[in-house]
């Protein structure tokens, strides 16, 4: 029997450090963060993360970002065991957002001297992280710092990858990238490397998928910058999970791969935010997950840093622009009226647009700006996203879940020419696949949500498992991640049409879509159906992209059968071109 709760516990639930030489006179030191809450967007999966930190000993040493609050003692100490922090010369800050800058003041009161290196932007922005003068040095792409002994420091721009500032640190003496978030993964384990690329995979790519397929078109940019260093980079140092040594070309292909697909998006919405502002990052990365789910290109732009040349040029070429409130008054409220100033001169009727507060405590009212958004005659892509509280779970499932309605609707007329345009024999000939009916239900905290489904087979015997596929626009999408718990609910012959009708209901963003069902909770926490013939209790084990859907394959843990002598609900079709 299996235990009345399941959880699958992190290997170990503790923060510790990793010190490690990696490279000639390179040394990592690595926050280990085993049990990091995964309820944050990057967090699907379970596996913790690592806020890596670097230092460079040339003949003046370096320092690459800090880490986490949260390791404040832990870091300190593992920086003063390895040297007298008062020798820092410089302080290179690869992005300015908390989990890698947030022990930059503590840093630097152990070494007031030292001049923090980045972007114009994230010098700007650590003024107001840390409240106090600092020696500093803005650097743009291509500039060098020489720290001696071969070690010269050349910097790249990587804006939006995945904040407004982001520089990466090209050391040529050791050939080492230093990235920051791009190419990383929440993925904690005491391996430096990435020595298991199968085990890595979904974290990358879900990672991938929430912080860089919003930014698709800059990831592109920056690595166009990368490849003047090309066969050059042998490791390629990350701020979050395994460096990555073994499989630097692979997994660099990778990004490259997905993020040309979706630059080439025909449709693109714009998403304009405050980074480190209220919700706002979080929220548009919700809305923007939902809208890439659908196939359609995001752009995410910080509304602080962003220039106007840019913001008129990504105006011009969105279908749809969805803005979080920038604050109304403060440092930067003038940078950002005057880029809402050009979004509202680039706009027109052709135009989607939807709005969402911020929550910062001093955001732009909302009703002006809508007002005069449709006084322009733009089509209302959703109604505003109002934040009347620190947004929960199930906030942010509306987030995603209004992104992927605005993408369906974007790309409604496409969806139907396609379908027009098959084989109208082969399409029948294929309609004769058919399936039994399921109704899939996963409940995640406060998050929770259902799909009838009919591509279901079994797949293997030892261990009991089937897949599924799961359209890649699909809401419950989000709760079928590896290692993500679920309920197959099994559909009887003859009285599956009230449960197909119900969880068949077009379900607006955020609905509870279990209104009016009769359940009960199964051992992983997802809901039966009463009125289902059978049920099983599954884990997603891993998942295939296909090209519109996710091949999902799960284990089976437990299940049982209401009625011995009913039969499971079969489903006929007509064409193979829907279900
Ligand atoms: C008979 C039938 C079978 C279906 N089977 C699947 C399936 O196997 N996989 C899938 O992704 N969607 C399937 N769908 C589509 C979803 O169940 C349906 O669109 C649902 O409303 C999803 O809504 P959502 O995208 O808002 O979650 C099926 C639909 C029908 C009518």
């Amino acid at each position: 029997m299996i235990a009345a709760v399941q959880t699958k516990e992190p290997v170990q639930k503790r923060l510790s450090m990793q010190i490690q030489a990696i490279a000639e006179d390179t040394t990592t030191l690595r926050s280990l963060d085993w049990d990091r809450d995964r309820f944050d967007i990057e967090f699907g999966l379970q596996n913790g993360t690592t806020y890596n930190s670097f230092i460079i000993r040339g003949e003046k040493t370096a320092l690459i970002d800090t880490s986490h609050a949260k390791f404040r003692e832990l870091y300190i100490d593992a920086l003063k065991g390895e040297i007298d922090p008062s020798e820092i010369d410089y302080i290179v800050v690869s992005h300015t957002e908390p989990d890698h800058s947030g022990l930059i003041k503590d840093v630097l009161a152990l070494a007031p001297d030292a001049v923090v290196v980045g972007a114009k932007v994230a010098i700007a922005f650590l003024e107001d992280l840390i409240h106090q003068p600092f020696e500093r040095q803005i650097v743009k792409s291509g500039e060098t710092l020489d720290l001696g002994n071969g070690h010269v420091l050349e910097f790249l721009n990587a804006p939006n990858l995945h904040w407004p500032d982001t520089i990466f640190t090209f050391d040529h003496k050791t050939s080492i990238l230093y990235t920051c978030d791009a190419f990383g993964a929440h993925y904690c384990n005491e391996d430096t490397f990435d020595e298991d690329l199968e085990a890595l995979s979904p974290d990358f790519h879900f990672y991938y998928e929430c912080l860089m397929a919003p930014n698709a078109r800059s990831v592109v940019s920056a690595m166009k910058r990368m490849d003047k260093l090309e066969g050059e980079i042998k490791t390629i140092a990350t701020g979050h999970g395994p460096l990555l040594r073994r499989n630097v070309e692979e997994l660099t292909g990778r990004y490259r791969k997905w993020s040309q697909q979706k630059s080439d998006a025909e449709t693109l919405v714009a998403v304009f935010y405050v980074s480190d502002y209220g919700y706002s990052d979080r929220i548009s990365q919700s809305i923007a997950k939902g809208i890439s789910k659908t196939g359609v290109g995001v752009e995410m732009i910080d509304l602080r840093s962003a220039d106007a040349q840019d913001v008129n040029e990504i105006v011009s070429r969105a279908t749809g622009v969805i803005i979080g409130m920038p604050p109304s008054t403060g440092k930067g409220s003038e940078e950002t009226r005057a880029a809402l100033g050009t979004i509202l001169a680039g706009v027109n009727s052709k135009k989607t647009f939807g709005l969402f507060e911020s929550y910062g405590g001093d955001d732009e009212p909302i009703d002006p700006l809508q007002n005069k958004l449709q006084d322009l005659e733009l089509k209302v892509a959703f109604s505003p996203i109002r934040v009347k509280d620190t947004p929960s779970e199930a906030l942010y499932q509306l987030c995603e879940e209004t992104g992927t309605d605005l993408g369906q609707q974007l790309e409604q007329s496409k969806k139907i020419k396609k379908i027009k345009a098959l084989d109208a024999d082969l399409q029948k000939a294929l309609g004769r696949i058919s399936s039994g009916l399921y109704i899939i239900t996963a409940k995640k905290a406060d998050v929770q949500s259902a799909m009838l489904a009919s591509w279901i087979t079994q797949a293997s015997f030892e261990p009991l498992g089937f897949t599924v596929a799961v359209a890649k626009d699909r809401a419950i999408e989000s709760l079928m991640q590896t290692g993500d718990r679920f309920v197959l609910n099994i559909l009887e012959e003859g009285n599956h049409l009230p449960l197909m009708k119900h969880f068949l209901k077009r379900f607006p963003p955020g609905a509870d879509r279990f209104a009016g069902v009769r359940t009960r909770p199964a051992y992983n926490g997802s809901p039966i159906l009463a009125d289902a013939l059978a049920y099983l209790e599954c884990e997603v084990t891993s998942r295939m992209e296909l090209s519109d859907h996710w091949l999902v394959y799960c284990t089976v843990d437990d299940g049982k059968v209401a009625k011995d002598e009913a039969i499971t609900a079969v489903h006929h079709r007509k064409v193979g071109n829907y279900y």
